[in-house]
């Protein structure tokens, strides 16, 4: 994803959107955002990937996380395959519970590195991949994934993800491999044996290894 990382201030575009036109560090407010990208309306994973998006929105407003979806069409469009999500959710009728960006111009999908070279619509112009960036209430990105467009992604991992990088922005902790909340929780290498045992006060358990290093060291968050 050329030119932003983790840690930069995600960019404060203005565009268009269902919702109307939108700045977007004034449509986070202090909140945590989502912004999941789409390669087009009206293609058959997107509109499986954007049903799931709504049928678990309310996990992501417990989480305090604000979405917004991205598709290379109009707001127009969007409307029209908006009800054709709510529909597939059996929901006809209802409004898909967040916005979706029109970037009809591919201006933002250029701007934040979103193209797939390999997946082009019938005039032969590249699709929009499968982007997601979480950005924290500071307006920096905490995290970037990148799929092409032929493989749908998993929503239950973002919202994991999402408890990962709350949890982890509040305390020195991270999570091992397939961490769910409620599961220990690994201390930061940097954190001495002193500081650690003052910090979690839960206690430290440290698994003994080969190397005689102590660095796996587990704790209850
Ligand atoms: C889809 O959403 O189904 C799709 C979009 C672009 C390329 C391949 C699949």
């Amino acid at each position: 994803m050329p030119g932003l990382l983790l840690g930069d201030e995600f960019p404060n575009f203005e565009a268009d959107t269902t919702i109307g036109r939108i700045k977007f560090h004034d449509f986070l407010g202090g909140s945590w955002g989502i912004l999941f990208s789409h390669p087009k309306d009206f293609t058959p994973v997107c509109t499986t990937e954007l049903a799931c998006a709504a049928r678990i929105s309310d996990e992501f407003k417990k989480r305090g996380v604000k979405m917004i979806a991205l598709s290379i069409d109009s707001v127009e469009d969007h409307r029209h395959w908006s009800k054709d999500v709510m529909a597939f959710n059996s929901e006809a009728g209802s409004p898909l519970p967040f916005p979706i960006i029109a970037d009809d111009k591919r201006e933002l999908a250029v701007q934040l590195g979103m193209l797939d070279p390999d997946e082009r619509d019938k005039e032969g112009l590249p699709l929009t991949a499968r982007c997601v960036f979480v950005i924290g209430p500071d307006k920096k990105m905490k995290l970037s994934i990148l799929y092409p467009a032929t493989t749908g992604r998993n929503f239950d991992e973002l919202l994991r993800v999402i408890d990962s990088l709350q949890l982890t922005a509040q305390k020195k902790v991270a999570t091992p491999v397939d961490w769910k909340p409620g599961d220990k929780v690994m201390v930061i290498p940097s954190l001495s044996e002193a500081e650690a045992a003052t910090l979690f006060p839960n206690g430290v358990t440290t698994k003994e290894v080969p190397s005689g290093k102590k660095y796996l060291r587990f704790t209850q968050p």
